[in-house]
């Protein structure tokens, strides 16, 4: 086990270091950035199915239900095509509207999620074109879908998703871009663009991983004894901040909650005080204004907070206790870049509670019973 560590304490510590060529592998034939094409054999062989789709239905638990929501931000903005994303377990017994215009994408990294399945069947029946986004190779979720297209993060042996999470983001990203491409939505400038950018995107998390490494490993002793947390963001980084919390809470056991940041006056805000620790996801690049007011409000009430921002930030440092830098990038990839230090945080806070980082209490690594 030692020798499959790697060198490293755990698997998740690994895992989260693996993300630049996991990121990169699952690019690998099918970012093609001199030629300028996305190549994805289960989208375009199916791409009428994708073209005349009323809209797409994405199914997930866990984290890949995180992804999912990411999901939906990324397709309706470059590919303009309706989506909505659903518990699988939620989906599944709610006698859902789905007909045979709906394409419907399951995100799964174990490919054996017992919801998962069932939802995907429930929607097979009832006509609807039914796509897999699978980490494990030839996994029940992979076999009974119509078509799909593989992460390729290697396997993923910690119970907390992080490299699988990161290449579920990959691949919509790329279905994104290559259905916004195809139906026009998406323009030819802007296309090479993002996928010139995208291309960059493990070196970005090369970058986070050596200059946040330390910096949040230091962070994380002081909340070893957090009682609470709560993450927020806006826009793509909402799902960014859901899942941070969800790291956190399934790794170290300290309640955590991820939310909108605007949602923050509707509720969480009667939390806040100098007891509270609060992660906030800050680029440059979505809402930024609308993120300093709610810094703003926080540190009134004396609120901790945690922000991650792009290098050179001034507004939200000058306010926050912790300052984790990451790169710059379009807004669309802040999320797979933000979630590297917010991994390392939940990771380092977990080592230091002495809790059994790989296999938490309680936690499958794929739950195939209901
Ligand atoms: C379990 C795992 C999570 C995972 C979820 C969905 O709860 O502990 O890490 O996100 O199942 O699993 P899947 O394999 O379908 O992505």
């Amino acid at each position: 086990e030692q020798i499959e560590k790697g060198g490293y304490e755990h698997f998740m510590l690994k895992e989260i270091f693996e993300q630049p060529k996991s990121v990169h592998d699952t690019m690998r034939g099918r970012l093609l950035v001199d030629e300028g094409v996305i190549k994805m054999a289960g989208i375009w062989d199916h791409i009428e199915k994708f073209k005349n789709a009323n809209r797409i239905i994405i199914i997930a638990c866990g984290t890949s239900w995180h992804a999912g929501l990411i999901g939906e931000y990324l397709i309706e903005e470059y590919a303009r095509i309706p989506v909505e994303v659903e518990y699988a377990s939620e989906f599944r017994y709610r006698n859902p509207i789905i007909t045979d215009k709906d394409v419907v994408i399951a995100i799964s990294q174990s490919g054996e999620t017992a919801d998962t399945m069932a939802a995907l069947k429930l929607a097979k029946e009832k006509g609807a074109f039914i796509y897999g986004i699978c980490n494990v190779v030839d996994s029940s979720i992979a076999r009974i879908t119509d078509a799909g297209s593989y992460t390729h993060a290697g396997p993923e042996i910690g119970v907390a998703s992080t490299k699988a999470f990161t290449a579920q983001l990959t691949i919509l990203t790329l279905i994104a871009f290559k259905l916004g491409k195809h139906n026009g939505n998406l323009g030819n400038a802007d296309f090479m663009s993002l996928i010139a950018e995208l291309e960059a995107i493990p070196k970005r998390i090369e970058d986070v991983l050596s200059s946040t490494h330390e910096l949040v490993q230091n962070i994380a002793k002081d909340f070893v004894n957090a009682t609470n947390f709560l993450y927020l963001g806006r826009g793509y980084n909402y799902p960014a901040a859901l899942e941070g919390a969800l790291k956190l809470k399934e790794i170290s056991y300290i309640h955590a909650e991820g939310y909108p940041a605007a949602e923050m006056k509707h509720g969480p805000i009667a939390l806040i005080d100098e007891n509270m620790p609060i992660v906030i996801i800050a680029p440059k690049r979505g809402h930024y204004d609308k993120i300093v007011s709610n810094v703003q409000e926080i540190k009134a009430r004396k609120g901790k907070v945690i922000a991650v921002v792009n290098k050179g930030d001034t507004q939200v440092s000058a306010m926050a206790d912790y300052v984790i830098e990451i790169p710059e990038t379009s807004e669309c990839f802040s999320p797979i870049v933000a979630s590297v230090p917010l991994q390392l945080l939940a990771y380092y806070i977990a080592v230091y509670r002495g809790a059994n980082v790989d296999q938490p209490r309680n936690l499958a690594k794929s739950v195939t019973v209901e």
